[in-house]
């Protein structure tokens, strides 16, 4: 199992920002920058997660200049169709060859209430679809105050993990509520210590070769300044990209972090 392979993701939650006509312009621009760039989307995975009103556009045009690049949701109901109005529903979101969907955002969390229950119930629907869910977890200023920098993040992702299906495929996004949008990331070697600890809470939960193949994105202020140090890290496999990946130019920099580690 040593032998475990993980490719880095390089995943852009665009949040509510960009209508679909700037989506496509945004991916185009993307695109063109990552191929001058020759970048190879087998050694780093890259996607983007529009509003919802933008995934149809993005996906034709993905599929009609054959573009590598991988398309997420921002979120999804719980739920099967049916009388839920304002709800989309994980099977929508696959016929839209949507790959990833982001479960458990702090923005989500603490702004629409949504507790662990309503996160794993949203994980199970999703993998339920065949989509990937980018599980997030990560504890606020205060609660990294009262009970250091793991302990959050670790409750919330069992809560998550605990009911998927054993052969579920998933993402985990650490990402400290204090370090999003805030311009004050986490350090590299904090990210690395609850990187670490989740990787060995998927162990105790699922196994050694779950922990070895799942991958554990930082997330929070990552920017093509600060990328590097983190993808050094052994068990950070890469970044959940807010503010930061509404620039293609700097996202598509930010993709291409194995020049900076590499020059590094
Ligand atoms: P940020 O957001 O990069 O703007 O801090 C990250 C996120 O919320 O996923």
């Amino acid at each position: 199992m040593s032998a475990t392979v993980r490719v880095p993701l390089i995943a852009g939650n665009w949040k509510m920002h960009l209508d679909h006509l700037q989506a496509i312009a945004h991916v185009q621009k993307l695109s063109w920058s990552l191929k001058d760039a020759k970048h190879d989307y087998a050694e780093v995975e890259v996607a983007v997660f529009p509003p919802f009103t933008d995934l149809r556009s993005v996906q034709t045009l993905l599929a009609a200049d054959k573009l590598a690049v991988r398309l997420g949701a921002q979120d999804l109901s719980p739920h099967a169709p049916g009388a839920l109005t304002g709800d989309i529903a994980a099977e929508f979101l696959a016929k839209l060859e949507v790959r990833y969907v982001i479960v458990g955002h702090s923005e989500r969390r603490n702004g629409h209430g949504e507790d662990d229950g309503t996160v794993a119930a949203k994980a199970r629907a999703a993998v339920a679809s065949g989509l990937v869910p980018v599980i997030c977890v990560g504890e606020t200023a205060a609660e990294r105050e009262e009970h250091g920098g793991a302990a959050i993040a670790l409750a919330q992702l069992e809560a998550a993990v605990a009911s998927l299906p054993a052969d579920a495929e998933y993402v985990i996004a650490y990402e400290p509520v204090w370090a999003i949008g805030s311009g004050a990331a986490a350090t590299p070697d904090d990210a690395q210590t609850v990187a670490r600890a989740l990787r060995e809470c998927v162990e105790s939960l699922r196994g050694e070769a779950d922990s070895l193949a799942v991958r554990v994105l930082y997330g929070g202020s990552v920017t093509s300044q600060n990328i590097a140090g983190f993808l050094r890290q052994p068990d950070v496999d890469g970044a959940l990209v807010g503010g930061a990946s509404l620039d293609p130019d700097e996202f598509s920099r930010i993709v291409q972090f194995r020049k900076h580690v590499t020059a590094g």
